[in-house]
């Protein structure tokens, strides 16, 4: 990217909100060895809205506990720190973008339902190769394309520029950014979760989603991540903004080491799974 477009888009993110102060305590302290149990509920318990949104969350069937989960303390006693940590940025974080046409309204539901698309492709892979940090990876699929969020938010009339050339000429958006913008969403949306003081995992797989093997010591993760966004659309949830499967990184598909016969049981899993938490999260 040019200088000067680079020098813009700062400008631009930095008018770009910031994440509520309940999450980033909540962050702060689950990174704190110290912290117990009982310190992060009390946080959380002083927002009635993140309290709600928790316990809705651990009640529903995405978590399946046979019993009814009624004090946050018990949440996080039941499903750990990190998956608390996640549960709160994946509620909070949407909230933060609100569209102000009907069209980008629109737009960002569909982006909506393609990220949850590829959260929850991350979380059953995780699941197929065994990784240790599935509620990571499905935040990670959640904020992949973060960076659009920017664009129709900030960057609106280039955003509608970049839909025109990819309804026209049946472009993957990626190149479409790349024409208008000169960078990628991948890119936009490394500036907002470094802004964002997000984990450097997360920085990552967002910023190296369709280039897994440039993600260094978090390849596995982007790999996760870049099949899981495939996937997604090939299964037509939601729309990542174009209407194509963007071809599969073989060297990604390589670490993964899944069988080609498995993807058939994992798209199964990821409707069944979309289906059970989108009614949760709107
Ligand atoms: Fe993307
Ligand atoms: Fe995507």
């Amino acid at each position: 990217m040019a200088d000067a477009d680079l020098k813009r888009f700062i400008e631009k993110v930095e008018d770009l909100p910031t994440l509520p102060r309940t999450v980033l305590r909540i962050t702060e302290l689950i990174n704190d060895p110290r912290a117990s149990a009982k310190d992060l509920s009390r946080i959380i318990t002083d927002d009635q809205v993140l309290t709600a949104r928790l316990l809705k969350l651990v009640n529903s069937s995405f978590y399946g506990f046979p019993q009814r989960i009624a004090t946050v303390t018990d949440a996080i006693l039941l499903i750990g720190f990190d998956a608390i940590r996640s549960l709160l940025l994946t509620t909070s974080v949407f909230d933060l973008f609100p569209s102000r046409t009907v069209r980008s309204r629109r737009d960002q539901e569909m982006l909506w339902d393609h990220s949850l698309g590829c959260a929850v492709g991350a979380k059953v892979i995780g699941g197929a190769v065994r990784h240790e940090k599935i509620e990571e990876l499905f935040v990670a699929g959640l904020l992949h394309d973060i960076g659009k969020i920017v664009e129709m938010t900030l960057l609106p009339e280039d955003f509608a520029q970049i839909a025109a050339r990819v309804a026209e000429r049946h472009l993957l958006i990626s190149a479409a950014e790349m024409e208008v913008l000169g960078c990628t969403h991948a890119d936009l949306g490394r500036l907002l979760a470094e802004r964002w003081n997000l984990p450097v995992k997360l920085v990552s797989t967002i910023a190296w989603h369709h280039t897994p093997m440039a993600a260094g010591a978090f390849g596995a993760e982007a790999s996760i991540v870049h099949l899981a966004d495939i996937l997604a659309r090939a299964l037509q949830l939601g729309s990542g903004g174009d209407d194509k499967v963007p071809a599969l990184d073989r060297a990604a598909w390589g670490v993964l080491r899944l069988k080609p016969s498995s993807l058939d049981e994992i798209m199964a899993a990821m409707l069944d799974e979309f289906e059970d938490i989108s009614s949760f999260l709107r």
